[in-house]
């Protein structure tokens, strides 16, 4: 099998999982992109628009992501884009069992896809990855070596959308990132 074809069969089974979907609705948001890809993005949980497409980040912030991602010399077809939480949730912040679970099938897409570094959107990113509550605000910025794998952390578009001071610090962060991935 294939990275695509593993990939595939993930998202089948985010479709089929009876354990996502409790407290969520709209459809199932495994993520999207090149499965070879060096990059790869982690936000937080799909919005209304990704429930209703079925697709990560294409409401307002995933609009601002792929901007930033295009200005930083990747392509968005070069990259991977997803989230830990694969439902939109009946409730704003997903608790730390919609993203324990989540783990379950993100893990193996981790694994399957293999990038050369993970950059983690704001606080749930972190949660889900590195199992620790990370003040994003001070530790933006960093890149974490940890297990054989290394991650770059950042806020969640969706907070520079909020906060003028965040979007500085998104804007700035992807300047640092466009270095380490060598555009
Ligand atoms: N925010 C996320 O964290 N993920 C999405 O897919 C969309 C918005």
């Amino acid at each position: 099998m294939n990275k695509e074809e593993a990939l595939q069969e993930i998202a089948l089974e985010i479709e089929n999982c009876d354990i996502c979907k409790v407290d969520k609705h709209g459809k199932a948001v495994p993520g999207e992109g090149n499965p070879d890809a060096d990059v790869l993005f982690v936000g937080e949980a799909p919005g209304r628009t990704e429930a209703e497409t079925g697709r990560p980040f294409i409401g307002r912030s995933g609009k601002l992501l792929r901007k930033l991602i295009n200005e930083s010399g990747l392509k968005e077809e070069e990259v991977y884009i997803t989230s830990p939480v694969k439902y939109l949730p009946d409730y704003i912040t997903p608790k730390p069992s919609d993203i324990e679970h989540g783990f379950t099938h993100f893990g193996r897409q981790i694994e399957i896809i293999d990038p050369k570094i993970i950059v983690l959107l704001g606080r749930v990113a972190c949660l889900a990855v590195l199992k620790q509550n990370v003040s994003v605000v001070l530790r933006h910025g960093e890149i974490i070596e940890d297990n054989g794998r290394k991650y770059f952390i950042t806020v969640h578009p969706a907070a520079a959308l909020r906060f003028v001071k965040m979007k500085q610090t998104l804007l700035e962060d992807f300047i640092k990132l466009r270095s380490l991935v060598g555009n």
